[in-house]
């Protein structure tokens, strides 16, 4: 349960690999948030191609700033940009979810289950993952 007294914050960014076109090892880094994320309380999604990231992080403002000045310090990705960062009521997505394409999965399955992960997701989080999801499909 989150704290009344704890304000919750949500920070939106995407990046891209270092160096530039490397496909970076995204089930290690899933790993890596998924052990730290659940310690500090942090929640949210990351899309990736490998090439790209796209993260939105939930959780206490502080843990939320914790996690993201270690996240911009990894050397396996640049060009990071934060697309918004507002407090929330409520976390938008419940579970730390990674939504990755799996062996086997059609592209329409995938896009299927990004758009059911995001059902409860903020407009322009919303916006922000399916815009990318069609740039690369496109
Ligand atoms: C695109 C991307 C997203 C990441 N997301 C997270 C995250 O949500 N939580 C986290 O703890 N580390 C994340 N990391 C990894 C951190 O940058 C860092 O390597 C890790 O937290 C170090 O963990 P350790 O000290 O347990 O080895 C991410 C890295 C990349 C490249």
């Amino acid at each position: 349960m989150d704290s009344i007294a704890t304000p919750l914050r949500q920070l939106l960014y995407v990046s891209s690999s270092n160096p530039r076109g490397a496909k970076i090892d995204v089930p290690e880094v899933v790993a890596q948030s998924r052990h730290n994320n659940a310690l500090d309380g942090v929640t949210g999604l990351l899309w990736s191609d490998g090439k790209r990231f796209l993260q939105v992080l939930e959780g206490p403002a502080d843990s939320v700033a914790t996690t993201f000045a270690r996240i911009k310090a990894d050397t396996r990705h640049h060009a990071i940009v934060v697309l918004h960062e507002r407090d929330i009521a409520a976390r938008e997505f419940g579970t730390w979810t990674m939504a990755q394409r799996v062996p086997g999965d059609s592209a329409d399955a995938f896009d299927e289950r990004i758009r059911r992960l995001l059902e409860n997701a903020s407009e322009t989080v919303r916006g922000n993952f399916l815009g990318l999801i069609a740039a690369r499909n496109g």
